[in-house]
C-alpha cells in the first residue's frame, strides 16, 4: 500500500531538560540540542512532503520557569533566529509564528519579524513556531478578530462557522493530521486545540533532543496504521 503522508503534523518539543541532566549536563544544553533536532527534522518532515509542521517551542506559562532558562531560551531564539535565516532558504522552508507579543521582548520579536520576512518567499514547506503560544489565547484572540470584523461589517454573524474560525487562527492552516509529544508524557497542553480535533496521536518515549529522522519515520508507519474515520463509520 502507498505511504499515506499527513499534511500538517504538529510537535510538542518535550525532554529537553530530562535529556541534558541524564547525561549530567544543563538544561540550557538541552534545549540548544533541541533547536539543532529541530532543524535537522523541519528539513526531513517537508522534504517528505508533509506541507506543515507546526512546533510548540516556549508556551505562555513557560514564563514561570527560573529566570536563568527563560532567558536562556529567549537568547537562543534570539541567536537561533537570526543565524538560521540562510540555513532554512537554502531549504526552501518558509518559517512564520503562532503566538502573542507581550511579554516578549522587542529584540524576541524583531528576530521572529525577521526570519517571517527573510523566508517569506519560500515554497517548500511551512515551519510554524509556536512561541509565547496558548492553544485557548488563541481561540480568544480569534473571536475578537471575528467580532471586530462583523462591528465593521466586514462580515455577518451568519459567516461564522467552523471554516471562518479556522480561517481567521493565528494562521489559515488546514487541521493537524498527525499530533507528536515526545518524552513519554500523553497531555496536549493547550497546544492547537482548535486545529486537533481529529489528530492522530503519538507519545513516543524519546527526548526531543534524540527524535531524528528515524524517529519521525516511526510515527508515520504508526500514522499509517490508523483507519482515519473523522466521525463517520468504518466503510
Ligand atoms: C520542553 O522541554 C522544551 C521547551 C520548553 C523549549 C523548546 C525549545 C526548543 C526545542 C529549543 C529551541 C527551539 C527553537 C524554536 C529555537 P522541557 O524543558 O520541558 O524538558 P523537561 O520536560 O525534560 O524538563
Amino acid at each position: 500500500m502507498e505511504e499515506k503522508i499527513p499534511t500538517h503534523v504538529g510537535i510538542i518539543l518535550d525532554g529537553n531538560g530530562r535529556w541534558a541532566t541524564s547525561r549530567g549536563l544543563k538544561r540550557s544544553e538541552g534545549h540548544k540540542e533541541g533547536f539543532e533536532t529541530l532543524k535537522i527534522l523541519a528539513k526531513y518532515i517537508l522534504k517528505k512532503g508533509v506541507k506543515i509542521l507546526s512546533v510548540f517551542a516556549f508556551s505562555t506559562e513557560n514564563f514561570k520557569r527560573s529566570k536563568e532558562e527563560v532567558d536562556y531560551l529567549m537568547n537562543l531564539f534570539i541567536k537561533g533566529f537570526k543565524g538560521s535565516i540562510s540555513e532554512f532558504n537554502s531549504n526552501n522552508i518558509k518559517v512564520v509564528f503562532s503566538g502573542r507579543k507581550e511579554p516578549l521582548s522587542d529584540d524576541v520579536w524583531n528576530a521572529m519579524k525577521e526570519m517571517e520576512d527573510g523566508t517569506k518567499d519560500n515554497t517548500g514547506g511551512i515551519l510554524n513556531i509556536c512561541l509565547n503560544y496558548g492553544g485557548r489565547a488563541e481561540i480568544v484572540d480569534t473571536t475578537k478578530k471575528l467580532i471586530n470584523k462583523v462591528i465593521n461589517n466586514e462580515i455577518s454573524i451568519e459567516d461564522i462557522t467552523e471554516e471562518t474560525i479556522e480561517k481567521n487562527l493565528y494562521h489559515d492552516l488546514p487541521p493537524i493530521d498527525l499530533l507528536i509529544r515526545t518524552s513519554g508524557e500523553v497531555r496536549v497542553s493547550n497546544f492547537m486545540l482548535y486545529q486537533m480535533a481529529y489528530a492522530e496521536m503519538y507519545f513516543p518515549d524519546t527526548y526531543f533532543p534524540d527524535f531524528k529522522e528515524s524517529e519521525f519515520d516511526k510515527a508515520l508507519l504508526y500514522y499509517n496504521s490508523r483507519d482515519r474515520r473523522f466521525g463517520g463509520i468504518k466503510k
